[in-house]
């Protein structure tokens, strides 16, 4: 975009990040406010009809009409992308439609898609079924195995796509790696950052070219609404996004958007006071004889914990997944049950499959998040019947912690 651009929040240019998570934006209206205003139009009047076709043009930065241009949706993408070390951010409808935004831009027909196999389920369905319509190939490699990414690259191949930690099995990839294969490849890599948030980890730190946000998740942090964020260079928000969004319209409304605004003011002691909970949770579900496994990156039992740390500023994140133990050679439908057992026994944790909220919620990812998989997808992706995800909130951990044992010292089978 050349000629007049939209003036950013005044601000010294050394400001640290956590001022730019309280301040970062536009500068308020004439009115002087102080919390961001709230900008519930769907369309903006121009003052003449020379200056509205220059704004449609392209020739001058302005607010034009909401499915790409709002000032609110503005604050939150500078937000955002300020803290996650980006140039350029664009809001999105959902997690999902930041991910849809991604593939619309970047592929056509006949392109070639790595992801990880551990991605949240309707990922998978998006690359794997929706986009395939499209004459997109997506091989699903081992979130982990970074020899199997190498290998899964072929002359066509475009994007490389993964979620660290994922969800639910706490899989974490190492970043730099990917981003180096990825680069021989001649392909970008794209990274969901929503179970650690920039608040512990900033995915182009390691040479990530993409960064993809379910808003509804940490960022809000506190269950209100649907968002979703696809950070990445200006060039190419500017040139392959917004005309994107402009025609296909998965834009985030302006009440979400002064939401999850908000949302990120808090994000940083959220996600580590949350991450401290989960923490004390995992290490004390060690302990209980009736949990087969834990998976959580912040402890040492964890195959990537030295990573986890390195990548994420020593924390684990606020996910805990366990299995609940069976009887020996116990068939799924026992495991599931037991799993069901301890699920319904709570009677604090929120029986939901969202996460990131301030409230613990509990989920049974087999049936839920993960239910339109088929059976050999869901193998391939590690999650099992007796498989419970608990995403810790600001509850007190004791209380947690009694709710699951009301179920647990309870099993039969
Ligand atoms: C890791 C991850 N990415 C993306 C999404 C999709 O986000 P949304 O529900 O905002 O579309 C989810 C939702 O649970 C998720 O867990």
């Amino acid at each position: 975009m050349s000629g007049k651009k939209i003036p950013r929040v005044k601000l010294p240019a050394d400001v640290r990040i956590d001022t730019l998570a309280v301040r970062e934006g536009l500068p308020p209206s004439q009115w002087g406010e102080n919390s961001e205003a709230l900008f519930l139009t769907s369309s903006f009047r121009q003052p003449d009809a020379a200056t509205a076709a220059a704004r449609f043009a392209n020739e001058e930065e302005a607010f034009i009409y909401s499915r790409f241009t709002n000032p609110t949706v503005a604050m939150f993408e500078r937000r955002l992308a300020a803290l996650e070390g980006a140039q350029a951010c664009i809001a999105t409808s959902s997690g999902m439609s930041a991910i849809l935004l991604l593939g619309m831009g970047l592929l056509k027909a006949g392109d070639h898609v790595i992801c990880s196999q551990s991605v949240f389920g309707s990922t998978i369905a998006l690359f794997g079924r929706e986009f395939a319509k499209f004459g997109v190939e997506t091989t699903f490699v081992s979130q982990s195995d970074v020899e199997a990414w190498s290998r899964a690259v072929k002359p066509n191949t475009r994007l490389l796509f993964a979620e660290s930690p994922t969800n639910p099995l706490t899989e974490v990839c190492d970043i730099r790696a990917l981003s180096i294969v990825a680069k021989q490849a001649g392909a970008w890599l794209a990274v969901d950052n929503c179970f650690c948030s920039p608040a512990l980890q900033r995915p182009m730190e390691f040479g990530a070219d993409f960064i993809i946000h379910s808003g509804t998740k940490y960022l809000d942090g506190q269950g209100r609404v649907i968002a979703g964020a696809l950070c990445a260079s200006e060039v190419l928000v500017n040139e392959k996004f917004v005309p994107v969004l402009r025609s296909a319209g998965m834009a985030l409304s302006p009440f979400n958007a002064w939401v999850v605004l908000k949302g990120l003011e808090t994000l940083s002691i959220r996600m580590r006071a949350q991450s401290d909970r989960a923490f004390e949770l995992a290490a004390w579900l060690e302990r209980q004889p009736q949990v087969e496994r834990v998976f959580y990156p912040g402890l040492k039992s964890h195959p990537q914990h030295a990573l986890a740390m390195a990548q994420q500023s020593g924390c684990g994140g606020a996910v805990v997944s366990f299995i609940v133990k069976s009887a020996r050679g116990a068939a799924a439908a026992q495991a599931r049950a037991n799993a069901f057992h301890v699920i319904d026994q709570t009677q604090i944790c929120s029986i939901t499959a969202n996460l990131g909220d301030t409230k613990t919620t509990i989920t049974h990812p087999a049936s839920t998040s993960h239910g339109r998989l088929t059976e050999e997808q869901r193998q391939a992706a590690g999650i099992t019947q007796g498989m419970i995800r608990v995403a810790v909130g600001l509850d007190d951990v004791r209380d947690i912690q009694a709710d699951l044992l009301r179920g647990l010292s309870t099993l039969t089978a």
